[in-house]
């Protein structure tokens, strides 16, 4: 057998998932940062089919446009008003050419730790037996709700019975049907045109389908799967929650033997997609979300959320909540950052503390930190602001930009409003109030000239502690002044003269 890789995979979505008790379509539910039937189109994907089918029917529509979204390609089946797996196998077949041969997997879209590798091998083993159908079966402790695999006195498979349709004695059976199959394709269309809907539940099974393979005197594989959680369902909220900590279990684990170093894998949350190279070291409570990346030798957390966010070789990113931005190698964020959309920071660049940005391209080596809001702004090359600053991007109507050339200084607690250009290696004096643009190499300052007024506190807050410091002070510094005259520093200081010129 030259290839045993499976013709097509079908997977089943149109049920309704009461039980899930949810607005939201069962397979729409995520884990790991990918839904529910997302994990069952990835996993039959990496079968490697040429035809990859859905069948849906409930809520459809919003079905549909996630599938569509997340994989093009993906033949969508619309299930009619006939009831059961094998009905809904039976709609994708006729989606699928009438000649189809080879191998038919079929797996379910609420199973989302299902691996390619055990479809894999579901097809292959299926193959080398030359079975009309190989069923996934497992062992259970507790085997209420699934089908029961009935086994002949020879012990081959004879078929399977739904608990619900099951005797006292078949329910007592622990050997259950995972609902994940490979089938012979000409062998499974024919088939179920003979399954009725003759059940409890008047629904057609595609379990009916072993019977008949039996009663045409056709073999029918079982294919044990030990991993049991690969076979398991998401069936409620309480089994997602379940799968969702084992497949996050298992990503971290993977991390890790790839390279990372997770401190606590259990406070340690990785969506499936993302990426972390080797020697970084992820402290407690981070989760990482979406499509992010984290390069080599970077420190990440503790208590810090990266989504989409990408981060380069050697950056440090501590307590920080982040999306959509990237981070440059040996760049440093946090502690107690925030980077929303658009956040750009250059190689050893700095987002400190209590920092805000949003659309803002800081260049390498640039510094934003502490305190400040950053947003709509362009940071040139090892230009460094102030702590406090504030980038007055919204005028109540519109945004502005702000463009801060390389090299240039802005003081600490200045506003800048924009649209405004600060220009090269110029400076702001702290406390300004940016209002006009900067040209390079100008130092801008917007304050008011300091007066010190000599003796105000004593006539105007006779009385109160301040006034009994000062006049301490000023006796001390007056006795000081008469024992040692060369370090006469009890003048009040005036404003610095060169300050004063703008
Ligand atoms: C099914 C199997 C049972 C197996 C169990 C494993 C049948 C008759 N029974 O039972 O032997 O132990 O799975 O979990 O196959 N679906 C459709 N269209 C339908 C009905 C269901 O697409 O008309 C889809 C559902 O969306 C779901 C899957 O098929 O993804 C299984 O349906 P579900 O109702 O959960 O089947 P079970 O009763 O659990
Ligand atoms: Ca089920």
């Amino acid at each position: 057998m030259s290839d045993v890789g499976p013709t097509a995979v079908i997977v089943l979505a149109a049920g309704e998932g009461t039980r899930m008790k949810s607005r939201t379509p069962k397979v729409l539910h995520t884990i790991g940062g990918r839904s529910l039937i997302g994990h069952a189109i990835t996993a039959g994907r990496a079968a490697s089919p040429e035809h990859l089918v859905v069948v849906v029917r409930h809520q459809r529509d919003r079905v549909v446009e996630h599938i569509v979204e997340f994989d093009e390609q993906v033949v969508i089946a619309d299930q009619d008003e006939v009831k059961g797996t094998g009905r809904a196998v039976e709609c994708a077949l006729k989606r699928l050419p009438d000649d189809l041969a080879g191998t038919v997997l079929v797996t379910m879209g609420d199973v989302p730790l299902l691996t390619g590798e055990t479809l894999r091998g579901l097809a292959a083993a299926h193959a080398e037996s030359g079975s009309a159908v190989t069923v996934i079966t497992a062992s259970v402790t507790d085997p209420t709700g699934y089908g029961r695999v009935l086994r002949d006195p020879h012990g081959l498979v004879a078929g399977i019975v739904e608990h619900k349709d099951a005797t006292a004695e078949q329910r007592l059976l622990t050997e259950v049907n995972s609902g994940l199959y490979a089938f012979d394709a000409a062998f499974l269309r024919s088939a179920l045109a003979e399954v009725g809907t003759d059940n409890v539940q008047g629904e057609k099974y595609l379990t009916d389908v072993l019977a008949i393979a039996r009663a045409r005197g056709l073999h029918v594989g079982a294919h044990l799967v030990d991993d049991l959680w690969q076979t398991e369902g998401v069936n409620d909220k309480v089994q997602l929650a379940r799968l969702g900590a084992e497949l996050n279990r298992r990503t971290v684990e993977q991390l890790m033997r790839d390279g990372a170093i997770v401190i606590d894998p259990a406070t340690t949350w990785v969506d499936a997609d993302v990426t972390i190279g080797p020697d970084t070291v992820v402290h407690p409570g981070t989760q990482l979300l979406g499509a992010t990346t984290i390069g080599a030798d970077c420190v990440i957390g503790p208590d810090t959320t990266l989504k989409d966010v990408e981060v380069a070789d050697g950056a440090t990113v501590v307590r920080t909540q982040a999306e959509l931005a990237s981070i440059g190698a040996g760049a440093t964020v946090g502690p107690f950052s925030y980077l929303r959309p658009g956040t750009q920071l250059g190689d050893g660049g700095k987002i400190g503390g209590f920092v805000e940005t949003k659309n803002a391209t800081i260049g390498k080596g640039a510094k934003v930190p502490h305190l400040s809001y950053c947003g709509d702004a362009t940071v040139g090359e090892g230009a460094n602001i102030g702590a406090g600053t504030i980038f007055a991007n919204y005028d109540g109507v519109t945004k502005g930009r702000t463009d801060i050339g390389p090299h240039s200084f802005v003081g600490s607690n200045s506003v800048i409003v924009a649209p405004r250009t600060i220009g090269a290696g110029s400076y702001v004096a702290a406390g300004s109030a940016v209002l006009k643009d900067v040209r390079p190499g100008q130092l801008a300052v917007t304050r008011a000239q300091q007066r010190n007024v000599d003796g105000w506190v004593a006539r105007r807050r006779a009385g109160t502690p301040a006034a009994a410091a000062a006049q301490a002070a000023q006796t001390a510094s007056a006795a000081s002044a008469a024992s040692d005259d060369s370090d006469a520093t009890g003048m009040p200081q005036g404003p610095d003269p060169k300050d004063a010129t703008a």
